[in-house]
């Protein structure tokens, strides 16, 4: 993916959106986001996925997470889709802002862009409190996300971010389920931060490298 990736700071640009102009490090400020894109108004599948993401909305706000949305064309334009939005989902209101890009300038600037097509992509990027880039999902314009696997990934991020990166989440994890303690973390600093105590998995190398523990 060229252009802005992980760790990055995301511009400070100045967007126009559905809720009004601001300028992205404000809204960013004292949250994570969930920033989406989409292709176009009035298509198919971000028809869905704008619809799921508005079904989802209680679930980020459980977790302080703030969404905003783009798409490739005006703020009338995305006034009128959400008309169509919300009567697909069975009145799920779509509360969060989504940023105009009618001229599809402001998408290649956020590295939200499909590299063989040369064109608006299903890009994603969890950005943190910092306007850091912490994750990206690229997809094309031809595949619909998956929002369980946006929150998961949200909650694995909260989660690491918690315990300063010392734990990770292994595959396929759920929130309640045994993480990780990360590599970095020896043995005698692991019994000192998780007084609860971790299990070793015996493994033929005997490294010890595959610790899980329990936190919350
Ligand atoms: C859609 O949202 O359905 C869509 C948008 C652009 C290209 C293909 C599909």
């Amino acid at each position: 993916m060229p252009g802005i990736t992980l760790g990055d700071t995301v511009p400070n640009l100045e967007v126009e959106t559905t809720h009004g102009t601001f300028k992205l490090h404000d809204y960013f400020a004292d949250s994570w986001t969930v920033l989406f894109s989409h292709p176009g108004d009035f298509t198919p599948v971000c028809t869905t996925e704008l619809g799921a993401m508005a079904k989802y909305a209680h679930e980020f706000d459980k977790r302080g997470v703030k969404l905003l949305g783009l798409s490739c064309d005006d703020v009338q334009s995305h006034k009128d889709w959400i008309k169509d939005i919300e009567a697909f989902t069975h009145g799920s209101k779509v509360k969060y802002p989504i940023i105009a890009d009618p001229n599809k300038e402001i998408i290649p600037q956020l590295n939200m862009i499909d590299p063989i097509e040369n064109g608006p992509s299903r890009a994603l990027h969890i950005v943190g409190p910092d306007s850091k880039i912490k994750l990206s999902f690229l997809y094309p314009s031809t595949t619909g996300r998956n929002m369980d696997e946006v929150l998961r990934a949200l909650d694995s991020l909260l989660m690491a971010s918690k315990h300063n990166n010392k734990i990770a989440t292994p595959v396929n994890w759920k929130p309640d389920e045994p993480v990780v303690i990360s590599p970095g973390v020896s043995d005698e600093e692991a019994k000192k931060m998780f007084p609860q105590g971790f299990k070793t998995a015996d493994l033929p190398s005997k490294k010890g490298y595959l610790r899980h523990t329990e936190v919350s």
